[in-house]
């Protein structure tokens, strides 16, 4: 059997081709496209191989071009002896072919770097593929965010979704309503300090990310998960519900009972709601999203929805029809979690994100399937698969076990986008996001020892094949591709047990 290149996520198409590999020395000459040869010397200097020098005008060894052929984002990659050529259809496509080119890239036992001689032939299975952040139970700093869209990126995300708001804070300055960051985002889940993105922190992140062939999803989450405002302004927030869920996660996890007002620091959800039926609370979130929108020149606006415990489905559906409708009128499209599927007056179009389990239970597949009924499509984050904040074994040191206990690697694997939620099929499906909340995560290693090597798993559920349709796009083949990607993720500063362990677990 011929083994497949070690490319994660897994390409269309990629053979080995007959004859020697491709030697790179600072001999190499480079040509094509500034931008992607800049992209690909971050790889080489990162891995501490030769960085070639420009072509003098002429076609160098390694040519990068866009010459825009093809499906938007793919790419085409052939290597023999006598060099590398790389063909996008856009500028993403090339910046992807690069980051293949990275994990093609070899160490011979006699200190040469080699490119092994291969034809890849390449695009995404699906136009959306995201990661998420959650910088509201902890906060993490533009270095961290960076730091973290380097490494989505090099698996070919092109989404990064920023959980801006929760109970345990505020993190990101809004100039109509200043007093959510005065106020409001000095907290964090166990008393870890907080933080918050000014407009220019925010402004870099969103270039960082362009940079990369990134869009940034903002979320607001909305009309629940909203505790921090009351700190800002409690005429607009509704006295905490204290379920047994509050109560009970207070007993086990600490934290103390949320009160109006104060900031909270444990780890319970479903007791916040902004004031529903208070005309002030619009005029609130017509300032709020108006000025998020302004930073935003990606088309998707995120309005949470998710976990409105204690607000009836009457209030619940009317602030989700109000906070998607304020959203379209600021020309975005609307993205919620999959429970305001059940708002009969959502958006036309809004997006749905299901993060639900594998096998839905509780008729969240019914709530999923109403986006499609209203014109939106789908975006699966299935939380016993790909919810990176899920500890990876039962005895790891920090993550969440509540998505079916720990995720393994082979679970996080396991899985096909298409047949998750009966009745939405690959045309309904937008793209898949991986999601990391940060309940326990405080930092950048933190971060990297709950998604690595998980991420990678999300990475292919995203972008290649569907299950079944190729030879290897299986577990066993996987785990072999993810495990040689181990000396690339070190070189990108992962230095995790997780990254370590590769595709073991
Ligand atoms: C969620 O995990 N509450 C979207």
């Amino acid at each position: 059997m011929v083994t497949p290149p070690p490319v994660v996520p897994l390409p269309s198409s990629a053979e080995r081709s007959p004859g020697a590999a491709f030697r790179l020395s600072d001999a190499a000459a480079l040509s094509g496209d500034p931008s992607a040869a800049a992209a690909l010397r971050r790889i080489l200097r990162a891995v501490g191989a030769p960085i070639g020098h420009d072509a003098d005008g002429t076609t160098g060894d390694i040519d990068l071009v866009v010459d825009g052929s093809g499906a938007p984002e793919s790419y085409r990659l052939v290597a023999d002896a006598d060099g590398v050529r790389i063909a996008g259809a856009d500028a993403a496509g090339l910046f992807y072919g690069v980051q293949t080119l990275g994990q093609l890239l070899t160490r011979d036992d006699d200190g040469a770097w080699r490119i092994p001689a291969v034809r890849v032939g390449d695009a995404p299975r699906f136009a959306y593929r995201g990661v998420m952040l959650d910088v509201a139970r902890h906060f993490h700093p533009v270095a961290t965010v960076e730091a973290y869209i380097d490494r989505a990126a090099a698996l070919k995300f092109n989404v990064l979704h920023l959980h801006l708001s929760d109970d345990q804070g505020w993190r990101l300055e809004i100039p109509s309503r200043p007093l959510l960051t005065e106020r409001a985002s000095g907290s964090s889940v166990g008393g870890d300090g907080g933080g918050f993105f000014t407009q220019d922190d925010y402004r870099r992140i969103v270039a960082y990310a362009a940079a990369r062939h990134m869009t940034v999803v903002p979320e607001i989450d909305l009309p629940g998960h909203t505790h921090a405002v009351s700190l800002a302004y409690p005429e607009l927030a509704e006295q905490p519900v204290l379920s047994d869920h509050v109560r009970d996660t207070v007993r086990v996890f600490g934290g103390g009972l949320p009160q109006h007002g104060e900031p909270y620091e444990g780890m319970a959800v479903g007791f916040s709601s902004l004031r529903i039926r208070e005309e002030e609370t619009y005029a609130f979130l017509e300032d709020v999203l108006s000025d998020v929108a302004s930073l935003t020149p990606g088309p998707y606006l995120h309005v949470g929805g998710d976990e409105a415990l204690g607000t009836s489905a009457e209030d619940f559906s009317y602030a989700m029809a109000r906070a998607t409708e304020i959203v379209t009128g600021l020309g975005k499209t609307p993205v919620t979690w999959h429970e305001a599927g059940a708002a009969p007056g959502l958006a036309a179009g809004t997006i749905g994100q299901y993060w639900g389990f594998v096998t839905p239970t509780d008729g969240m597949d019914d709530k999923t399937r109403a986006f499609v009924a209203r014109g939106g499509r789908v975006v699966l984050s299935p939380a016993d698969a790909i919810y990176l904040d899920m500890k990876p074994s039962e005895d790891f040191p920090i993550g969440l076990t509540w998505a079916r206990g720990a995720t393994s690697l082979e679970r996080a694997y396991s899985w096909e986008p298409a047949e998750v939620v009966g009745g939405v099929g690959e045309e309904n499906i937008l793209g898949v996001e991986a999601p990391l909340w940060t309940e326990t995560v405080r930092d950048l290693a933190d971060i990297d020892a709950l998604a690595f090597p998980r991420i990678a798993a999300a990475a292919e559920a995203a972008w290649s094949p569907r299950t079944g349709s190729h030879p290897d796009r299986t577990w066993d083949s996987f785990r072999d591709r993810a495990a040689a990607l181990v000396p690339l993720w070190r070189s990108q500063g992962v230095t995790t047990a997780a990254a370590e362990a590769g595709g073991s677990r």
